[in-house]
């Protein structure tokens, strides 16, 4: 399928007819997922592709039991952690020190990324991050954070929501359809998937082929020209 025929056919699917998602399509769209452009490329993310039954069936009353969820055929729940820096930090530094990366690349990965990824107990460090951008940020220009664990994981969830994008891109150019859910009970999906402390639920995604009825109509937005401008 054309990109753009696959951005116009998809839509926000929420009742899904009972035909089966290939193996070969979900993991494909995995393979687009981890493609997505992402902070820093330190992959601060999980696709978790819920197939038991009870877990799936946990995760759709989490879900507040809306229709998408329930009729959805498969469930992938995308979750986005700071401080899963550490599992592609090795990965990255023997990666750069094996290309042509210029020495400060290097030096970022392997410096830099420790101390700015961390916020300490109780985000400690954040005020001592605070401090410095902001100081130096009078002289010159200077990215005045991330500082706090909530600005780490604002980051992290930022890559992750491209990633989502990436996945239902390439459902959807293999012919299946999704629905992006944030109505869901957090604690709940935290709890039942046995998520680090730190790690957010960005999205849970529903995965199948529309029903007849699985939208309400055609898709609608606010005119292009209220929300593009130009300075
Ligand atoms: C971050 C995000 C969260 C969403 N959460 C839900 C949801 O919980 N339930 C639902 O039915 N649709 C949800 N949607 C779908 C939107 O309502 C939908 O994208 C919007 O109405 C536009 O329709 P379209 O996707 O068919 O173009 C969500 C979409 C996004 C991007």
């Amino acid at each position: 399928m054309d990109f753009f025929d696959a951005i116009k056919a998809r839509r926000s699917i929420r009742k899904f007819t009972d035909a089966e998602v290939p193996n070969a399509v979900m993991q494909k769209a995995f393979d687009a997922a981890v493609l997505a452009p992402n902070s820093s490329n330190v992959q601060t993310w999980n696709f978790i592709w819920c197939k038991s039954l009870d877990v799936k069936n946990k995760l759709i009353m989490a879900c507040l039991s809306q229709s998408a969820a329930r009729t959805a055929k498969e469930l992938v729940v995308v979750t986005a952690d700071p401080a899963l820096w550490r599992r592609s930090q090795p990965y990255l530094v023997d990666y750069v020190k094996s290309v042509s990366a210029p020495k400060q690349v290097i030096m970022y990965y392997e410096k830099l990324i420790p101390i700015s990824y961390r916020w300490g107990f109780l985000n400690v460090m954040a005020p001592l991050k605070w401090l410095i951008a902001n100081g130096v940020g009078l002289f010159r220009p200077m990215p005045r954070g991330p500082n706090t664990r909530g600005d780490l994981q604002e980051v992290a969830m930022k890559s992750a929501a491209l990633a989502c994008e990436n996945f239902v891109l390439a459902i959807s150019a293999q012919g299946f359809d999704t629905c992006m859910m944030e109505g869901f009970d957090e604690c709940r999906v935290k709890n039942l998937l046995k998520l680090n402390s730190s790690e957010r639920v960005v999205m849970v995604i529903g995965i199948g082929k529309a029903a007849d009825s699985g939208t309400w109509g055609p898709q609608f937005r606010i005119p292009k020209k209220l929300v593009t401008k130009e300075m």
